[in-house]
């Protein structure tokens, strides 16, 4: 029976060795969020990009652009990162960039080893289910904010434990997988509440964006789950997403 792994920041991502794994991309607060919702969207594909130098390259072709640092849009780029701006119809069957501060780099870190899916309370229900049908081992990747952990990712991480826990199907979860559990389980339900004092839901709050933090906590506003193919998110196909 597989294994469920939790790197709770990137640095600890190397040492979360497990065959054959997929891994869950998390940056819940909002660039997970945000791909979820583009897809849910319309969205064909978008390319998580890890700089804006090469945004400003796709742009330059033609591409329409979505750039965000230190949780803010930068200038002269089509999109932020809130998932608001992933509900703009002109995104419907295009294929977007995206680059953000911490969400698209745990991206960059993971793609040449691993499946890589988004995950975020947005399609936790239709991303969980879809795991526990894959019988594979699992890493739960969290962005965190620039290299350090984080309280909105570690929950949601935990959130996905619960779940794969419920369905019987993991021998192990690794202690790291555990604790981010017992953080789900003393939110009780109340994220929110929880995240009060979060650095990044304060950083957001600042920054007059607390319809993002309410957006990004609600459960299963998209039934997508985006996958990494070849460097490109799509959207998994509804046969992949049965486990055929
Ligand atoms: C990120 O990707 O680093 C975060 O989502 C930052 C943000 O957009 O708030």
């Amino acid at each position: 029976m597989p294994t469920v792994d939790t790197a709770l920041s990137l640095q600890l991502y190397p040492l979360c060795g497990q065959d054959n794994a997929i891994v869950v991309v998390i940056d819940v607060l909002r660039a997970t969020s945000a791909i979820c919702t583009a897809f849910e969207n319309g969205a064909k594909e978008m390319i998580p990009v890890a700089n804006v130098e090469e945004a400003l390259e796709y742009q330059k072709k033609g591409f329409l652009v979505g750039a965000e640092r230190n949780g803010e849009k930068l200038e002269g780029f089509d999109f932020g990162n809130s998932p608001y701006d992933y509900m703009d119809p002109k995104i419907k069957d295009q294929t977007l960039v995206l680059t953000t501060t911490n969400g698209t780099q745990a991206i960059e870190i993971a793609k040449d080893n691993y499946m890589v899916v988004i995950g975020a309370f947005t399609n936790i229900t239709a991303l969980s289910d879809w795991l526990i049908k894959q019988d594979k081992n699992i890493i739960l990747l969290c962005a965190g904010w620039k290299g350090r952990v984080n309280l909105e990712d570690s929950l949601f991480a935990g959130a996905v434990v619960e779940r794969l826990f419920q369905s019987g199907k993991y021998e192990t979860f690794t202690d790291a997988s555990l604790a981010a559990h017992q953080l789900f389980l003393s939110a009780e339900g109340e994220p929110g509440h929880f995240l009060r004092n979060s650095s990044h839901r304060r950083r957001l709050s600042k920054l007059n964006l607390k319809e993002d933090i309410k957006y990004c906590l609600q459960l299963d506003k998209s039934v997508q789950i985006p996958v990494l193919q070849d460097g490109v998110l799509v959207r998994l196909q509804v046969e992949e997403k049965l486990g055929a």
